[in-house]
C-alpha cells in the first residue's frame, strides 16, 4: 500500500492542481491533499476555507484524502506513515524552488522521496496567483477553477472581499 502526499497552499485549488491530484490518485493506492502553510506566501484564504474547498471539489475521488497541517511537511509526511511527495511542475521558473525545497526535504529525512509530475500543457500557465489576480478584477475565471471555487470567488467579488 503506497500513500502519497499532496501538500500546497492550494489558495485556491485550481484545475491544474485537480489535473496533478487525479493523475497521481491512478498511480498510488492513496493521496492525501494537505492543504499548507507558505511562510512565503500571505494566503487569501484561510486554512479552513482552502480546506473546504478541496473537500467538495474532490469528493468523488475514492482514493483521496484531504487534510491539512500546520507544521513541517517531513514531520507530516511521517506522521502519515508516508514515504512520497507528490509536487506539480510547470515551467522553468517553479524549478528552481521545488528543487531547493526537495533537497531540504531530503535532507532532513533521505527515505521520503519527492516525485514530481509535469502540468498537462492546457494547464501550464494557470496558478492560484494569476487566478486571484485576473478574479480581482471581475475578470472570467470559470475555465480556470473547480465549481464550487469559482462559486466562491464570484461571491467574494459582489461583495467586495476578494
Ligand atoms: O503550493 P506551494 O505554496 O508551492 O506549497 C509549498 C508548501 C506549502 C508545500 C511548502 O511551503 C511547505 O512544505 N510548507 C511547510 C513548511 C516546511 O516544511 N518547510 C520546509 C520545506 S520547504
Amino acid at each position: 500500500m503506497i500513500t502519497a502526499i499532496y501538500p500546497g497552499s492550494f489558495d485556491p485549488i485550481t484545475n491544474g492542481h485537480l489535473d496533478i491530484l487525479k493523475r497521481a490518485s491512478r498511480i498510488f493506492d492513496k493521496v492525501v491533499v494537505t492543504v499548507m502553510e507558505n511562510p512565503r506566501k500571505k494566503p487569501m484564504f484561510s486554512l479552513e476555507e482552502r480546506l473546504e474547498m478541496l473537500k467538495v471539489t474532490t469528493a468523488g475521488i475514492a482514493n483521496v484524502e484531504v487534510d491539512c497541517y500546520r507544521g513541517l511537511l517531513i514531520n507530516y509526511v511521517k506522521e502519515k506513515q508516508a514515504r512520497v511527495i507528490i509536487k506539480g511542475l510547470r515551467a522553468i521558473t517553479d524549478f528552481e524552488v521545488e528543487f531547493q525545497m526537495a533537497l531540504i526535504n531530503r535532507k532532513l529525512d533521505q527515505d521520503i522521496e519527492t516525485m514530481f509530475m509535469m502540468t498537462s500543457g492546457q494547464h501550464s500557465y494557470l496558478s492560484s496567483s494569476i487566478v486571484k489576480e485576473v478574479a480581482s478584477y471581475g475578470g472570467n475565471v470559470e475555465s480556470l477553477v473547480p465549481p464550487c471555487v469559482y462559486k466562491k470567488i464570484v461571491r467574494m467579488y459582489k461583495e467586495g472581499t476578494l
